[in-house]
């Protein structure tokens, strides 16, 4: 018998839906529409919320709308995630988002649908090496971004996302603090650019970004005169001077709502789409290209490791409360000062 024929039937005075599930390594849910139904109940009787970011499946972005929970950039989703009174958490994302939750919300149960997840930022930043090269300016501030590891968190005097870069940077540049920035190269000059700040820059980039090609996004632009370009400052130098807006997941959506163009080319992951002709239906998005001289693929806007997400796995994770997000007591603990700086930080814009 398909046990989602069970779980639909499920009243208080019935097997939970768990139990159902436990009984049988098998979660037959066939259907996108099975699937979401089974989610929502495993979410209620385990007291969780979905947090999701725009580059996971439209799939998964979808259950966690429809579910409470919230699809969003990463400092909206640190954000959310500090607010809730649910005992568990699922971050649909990349390993730092779990971590910065886990960072956050000690007392909460941090679930991720893989562990295997990762950022090419985070990976390119080990913290030992980081240390050396802070060893080098001792007179500076570290400031991190929030893709790193919770150890790099740990060793960093601020976090800080995308959407609220320029401006920390701006406030400590007022204060003549001088900065050590990592891991972003490609963020980190355009917020120097944007801010004239000191700023020694720690070497990585992110794979995804890193493939838009600025030559063929000037070839787009030429066909396409009356679209509007948007681009997220992981890409690099050449292709954010040819912006109408830089910035955040949630900034670029923004403005492609708010901007009178009907044509949108968009210089990042493409999965951001979904939320994107949701909040402006009439707008045509094309993908900016990435393609062209020194691409190693054709249109690979797609980052691999939030594509790891899916309704599958975030079942699996939800019945058997596995890939369970843990941080060290000691390394958690002054990650939160940095981390919980960046949200305070974000509260007085
Ligand atoms: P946002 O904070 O803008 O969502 O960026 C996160 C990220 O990893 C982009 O590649
Ligand atoms: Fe990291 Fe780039 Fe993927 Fe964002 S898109 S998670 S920066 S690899």
């Amino acid at each position: 018998m398909n046990k989602l024929n069970n779980v639909k039937f499920v009243n208080e005075s019935f097997p939970k839906t768990i139990d159902i599930l436990n009984s049988s390594p098998v979660y037959d849910a066939k259907t996108k529409e099975d699937k979401i139904n089974l989610i929502e109940r495993l979410l209620k009787e385990k007291d969780a919320k979905i947090i999701a970011h725009y580059y996971t499946h439209p799939d998964v972005q979808e259950v966690a709308e429809i579910t409470g929970g919230n699809v969003s950039d990463s400092l909206e989703m640190a954000k959310f995630g500090a607010n809730q009174s649910s005992k568990m958490l699922i971050v649909a994302g990349v390993r730092f988002m779990g971590e910065t939750a886990k960072i956050l919300n000690p007392e909460k149960k941090i679930l991720m649908p893989t562990l295997e997840a990762e950022c090419s930022l985070d990976l390119n930043c080990p913290a030992p090496d980081l240390n050396k090269f802070r060893e080098k300016y001792p007179d500076r501030q570290l400031v991190v971004y929030a893709n790193t590891s919770a150890e790099v968190k740990a060793m960093a005097d601020w976090v800080v996302t995308s959407s609220i870069a320029v401006k920390l940077i701006e406030h400590l540049n007022k204060k003549n603090i001088k900065i050590i920035w990592a891991p972003d190269k490609h963020l980190g000059s355009y917020i120097k650019d944007k801010t004239n700040a000191d700023m020694k820059l720690w070497n990585a980039s992110c794979i995804v970004h890193e493939e838009f090609k600025a030559s063929s996004l000037l070839k787009l632009m030429k066909e396409n005169k009356d679209a509007a370009v948007l681009v997220h400052p992981e890409s690099p130098k050449n292709v954010i001077e040819l912006a109408d807006v830089v910035g955040s997941t949630s900034q670029l959506i923004k403005a492609c709502k708010d901007l009178p163009n009907k044509k949108m080319i968009v210089a990042t992951d493409n999965r951001i789409f979904y939320k994107m002709q949701k909040a402006a239906p009439e707008k045509v998005l094309i993908e900016a290209p990435t393609g062209g001289k020194g691409a190693t693929c054709i249109s690979c806007a797609h980052c691999p490791w939030m594509a790891m997400n899916n309704l599958d796995n975030l079942i699996e994770t939800l019945v058997q409360e596995n890939n369970e997000i843990k941080v060290d007591e000691e390394i958690r603990k002054k990650a939160f000062i940095s981390t919980n700086r960046m949200i305070d930080f974000a509260k007085n814009l």
